[in-house]
Formats: C-alpha cells, sequence, structure tokens
C-alpha cells in the first residue's frame, strides 16, 4: 500500500490542477512519501512562456561527455551524507547569500543534498529543493518542498514562469551535460531582477564531471559559467567573485602532497571559492 499526502503543504503554481506523471515530484521536506501528489505545471497549453532564448551553444559534443556513462540516478541512488566543501568555503558562500539573497524571497536550491548553505537566521518564503537523491532532499533542514529530476535527461523545471526570486547552483554546475538547456530554463522560472548564483571549487567527482571541466583551471572554469550565462538572452553580465585559500596565492597548489591531504581532510579552509552571478534582465538597486 502507498502512502500519499493528498496535500503535502499549500502549493498553488497557477496551471497545476492535474496529477504529475513526468519524472519529476514536488515532494514536502522531511516526508517521503512513495508516490505523489501534485503536478506543477502539466497542462501544456497553459503554459505561459518558453524557456529563456539560447543564442548559442557553448559546449562541444565531447566537452559534454563523462567518464562514468551510466545515468547519474544511479550514482546518486545511494545518498552521500557528506559535505562536499570546506568550513570556509561554505561560510564564503552563506555570506555572499547574506548580502544577495533577500529575506522573504523564494529560492530554487538546484541539485542540492542533504545540507544547505542559506544563512539560518535569515527567513525566507520558500525554499524549493532539487537533486537526484529524495533520501538526501528529505534531511535538508532548509527545503520547504524537494523533487527528483535528471537534468541530463530533461532539462525543464516543472514550475511557471517567473516562480522564483533567486536560484543557486552549489559545487555541482561540473555535471551538467546540457548546462545551456538548463540556464534558459533557470533564467525562465526567474522573476525579473532575479538572481542566479553558481558556485564551485576545485573538487568534484571527477568520473562525473564533463570533459569541458576535468582538465580546467579555476579560471578556465569560472569563465565556461560565465559563457553559460551569456549563451541565454537577457542574463546581465556575469559577475565572478574569487576567493583563494591564502596559502594558494593567485596560483592553485596542484602538489600531489596537497591534494591528497585535501582528500584525507587534512587541510581546512584550502578550498578555493568561485561564485559567478548574474541577473535575469536588470540588477535591482536596493536603497
Ligand atoms: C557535489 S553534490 C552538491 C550538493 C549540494 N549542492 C551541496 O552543496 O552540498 C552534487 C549534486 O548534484 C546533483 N546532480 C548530479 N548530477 C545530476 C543530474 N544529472 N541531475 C540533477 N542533479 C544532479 C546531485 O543530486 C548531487 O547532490
Amino acid at each position: 500500500m502507498v502512502a500519499v499526502r493528498p496535500r503535502p503543504k499549500p502549493w498553488h503554481p497557477p496551471a497545476a490542477s492535474s496529477l504529475q506523471t513526468s519524472s519529476s515530484f514536488l515532494y514536502k521536506s522531511k516526508f517521503l512519501p512513495a508516490k505523489i501528489s501534485y503536478s506543477l505545471n502539466e497542462n501544456k497549453e497553459t503554459q505561459q512562456s518558453s524557456a529563456g532564448k539560447i543564442k548559442r551553444l557553448v559546449l562541444t559534443q565531447e566537452g559534454r561527455t563523462k567518464l562514468n556513462t551510466y545515468p547519474d540516478r544511479e550514482f546518486y541512488a545511494y545518498p552521500k551524507f557528506v559535505t562536499h566543501v570546506d568550513d570556509g568555503f561554505i561560510s564564503t558562500l552563506t555570506n555572499l547569500y547574506r548580502e544577495r539573497l533577500s529575506p522573504g524571497s523564494e529560492i530554487l536550491d538546484l541539485m542540492s543534498s542533504w545540507v544547505s548553505h542559506l544563512p539560518k537566521e535569515v527567513s525566507y518564503k520558500r525554499v524549493v529543493g532539487h537533486g537526484l537523491n529524495a533520501q538526501e532532499l528529505a534531511r535538508n533542514p532548509r527545503l520547504d518542498y524537494f523533487f527528483v529530476k535528471d537534468l541530463n535527461q530533461d532539462q525543464k523545471l516543472e514550475f511557471e514562469s517567473a516562480s522564483f526570486d533567486a536560484v543557486i547552483c552549489t559545487v555541482s554546475v561540473q555535471y551538467l551535460q546540457q548546462p545551456e538547456k538548463v540556464f534558459a530554463e533557470v533564467f525562465r522560472v526567474l522573476r525579473p531582477g532575479g538572481v542566479f548564483i553558481v558556485s564551485f571549487s576545485n573538487r568534484m567527482f571527477y568520473e562525473k564531471a564533463i570533459g569541458a571541466w576535468r582538465e580546467g583551471t579555476g579560471y578556465s572554469r569560472a569563465q565556461l559559467v560565465v559563457q553559460y550565462f551569456q549563451s541565454v538572452e537577457g542574463f546581465t553580465q556575469p559577475e565572478i567573485v574569487r576567493k583563494l585559500p591564502p596559502s594558494g596565492g593567485a596560483q592553485e597548489d596542484k602538489s600531489a602532497l596537497k591534494w591528497l591531504m585535501g582528500l584525507l581532510g587534512l587541510l581546512s579552509g584550502s578550498d578555493p571559492f568561485y561564485a559567478v552571478i548574474a541577473y535575469k534582465n536588470f540588477k535591482p538597486v536596493y536603497e
């Protein structure tokens, strides 16, 4: 017998009328029903607008390939209750969110997991999480709702256009094989003036990162994300925020010893921080 929560929590997307049949479902966080509930945007005829217009493709076919070609859902089938970056990275990111995300806003945390880097003291109207592992997402204390969807299979986000004030994507952009389409969808679901914050470091599941990312440097990866933004018409000129560990200086230390120590968690505060940020149409000015 399958437990179905008839009304997970008030959720009223304008076009939500019929049962969801596609691969992504919206769960109320902290509960893990085996089957769900509400459609977010099922009725295609009522869809108001399409994704942001893609001006050009950034990646070559080769640049999109992964060493591990099994479906991503298999790789994330078991929950990984680990932290993917160090405390220094997380505190820089949380401060950035404090600066850029307004209290009371509606946020989509794309490619999320069991941890949130949003500032604990700030209240938001709604935080929706997305990822590939429902058990991880169900444990994330900040999420009001979550859904599971493989963005390399299907880039459509089942939300009305202009549903969110902010979209965030933390240490995960390297796994996207169709980033142009995902960024175009993010553009669509953002409200005008809404912000997309993409942050990353130099860590990754190597076999699951795309070719264009794997052999890059911090600089080239930031440029790649800039190009993802620029491939979609209507994003503002992307800003790059960079914070490198004091010891590393401008040059990232790639010595085998340091790499190994980092892997073993013996170095603290050593994850370089990068964020690329752009707004839909314009950057709001606050008094
Ligand atoms: C390194 S974890 C980062 C998780 C989280 N953002 C954080 O800061 O801890 C990478 C995340 O990307 C998500 N991910 C990887 N491949 C994906 C795909 N094809 N579609 C959707 N999400 C994916 C997984 O759910 C995973 O949680």
